[in-house]
């Protein structure tokens, strides 16, 4: 079995040398006329970013001391839904950014129905990648549940209902309660996801370890966005490669608006040790899960 690395710069290397590869061969258009389509794909998918939710499937499988070749078909899908939620994310109905990772939003670079289209067919092709390798790997008890969690993790009841709800709360003044719903929706439920797939991919999940890791993963999850959140106000638009200040400007809900930033800081910071907490009776395998979980509420973009 290939061994995976210890230490995180070196993890993310490995898994890009094992993801990449797998996402690029998806972009290549069947007919001419579909070109820009598929180049508008590539565009928002093969333009950087940090491919933490890859690496929790790729760190999640490794805990649980599963091969990561099972993971790599689970890893492309969580990066094609999350791409898709972005490209939508970013679009003038919603968030009307024109920056995302330090280039143009797909609906600035291409257009709006580009934006749209490539969306759509980024979230089919999440659901192609998985299903594929179903028929390919099997056995369909591990690879079947991985469709219908993600399906739900995307869907209206997870970031689809999130963003729902963060646009419904634009301009509002809401409470903890419901910041901490749109939070764990439209960001929380496909990084709790992308733990559970790498879990179920190891072929060795069991009720106790998965119910630990969703632990781990909600608290990560929400710790992930508020340092989103947080970033929008302490970061700089050249390092997020996001425009800086977006929140701020468009009067969206978020933990700095309603805490205060130093709370808001706390906060994650407290997230985070819940999520080491839930790996306490994990072995040395957890090593990239635990650093993942500092990484996510250190980080500068
Ligand atoms: C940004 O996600 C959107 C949120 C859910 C907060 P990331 O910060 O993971 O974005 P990329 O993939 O690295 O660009
Ligand atoms: C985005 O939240 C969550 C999803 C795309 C599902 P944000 O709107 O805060 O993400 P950024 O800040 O634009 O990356
Ligand atoms: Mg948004
Ligand atoms: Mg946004
Ligand atoms: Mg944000």
């Amino acid at each position: 079995m290939t061994t995976y690395p210890s230490d995180l710069p070196s993890f993310q290397s490995f898994c890009e040398k094992h993801i990449n590869p797998a996402l690029e061969q998806l972009f290549v258009a069947p007919h001419a006329e579909m070109q820009q389509l598929y180049h508008a794909m590539h565009y928002s998918v093969m333009n950087g970013g940090k491919r933490v939710r890859p690496l929790l499937v790729m760190a999640s499988c490794m805990a649980l001391g599963g091969s990561p070749e099972n993971a790599i078909a689970p890893a492309c899908a969580v990066e094609l839904i999350h791409a898709y939620s972005l490209v939508h994310d970013d679009l003038p109905a919603m968030d009307n950014d024109d920056l995302r990772r330090g280039q143009p939003t797909t609906h600035i670079a291409y257009d709006e129905a580009s934006a749209i289209l490539a969306g759509d067919g980024l979230q089919a092709l999440a659901f192609e990648v998985l299903g594929n390798a179903a028929c390919k790997y099997g056995p369909a008890d591990r690879y079947l549940p991985m469709i219908a969690i993600l399906a739900r993790a995307a869907g209206p009841a997870g970031m689809v209902g999130g963003q729902a709800i963060d646009l419904a709360a634009t301009g509002k003044r809401i409470d903890h309660t419901m910041l901490e719903r749109i939070h764990r929706h439209k960001t929380g439920a496909l990084i709790s996801a992308s733990v559970q797939l790498g879990a179920l991919a190891s072929g060795h999940a069991n009720n106790a370890k998965l119910a630990a890791l969703s632990t781990y993963a909600d608290a990560i999850g929400l710790a992930f966005q508020v340092q989103d959140d947080i970033l929008d106000v302490t970061g700089n638009t050249e390092t997020l490669g996001k425009q800086q200040g977006s929140d701020l400007q468009q009067d969206k809900s978020t933990y700095p608006a309603l805490l205060g930033l130093e709370s808001a800081h706390s906060y994650a910071r407290q997230l985070r040790d819940d999520a080491l907490l839930a790996l306490a009776n994990f072995d040395d395998k957890a090593t990239i899960l635990r650093q993942l979980a500092d990484y996510i509420v250190q980080r500068s973009h």
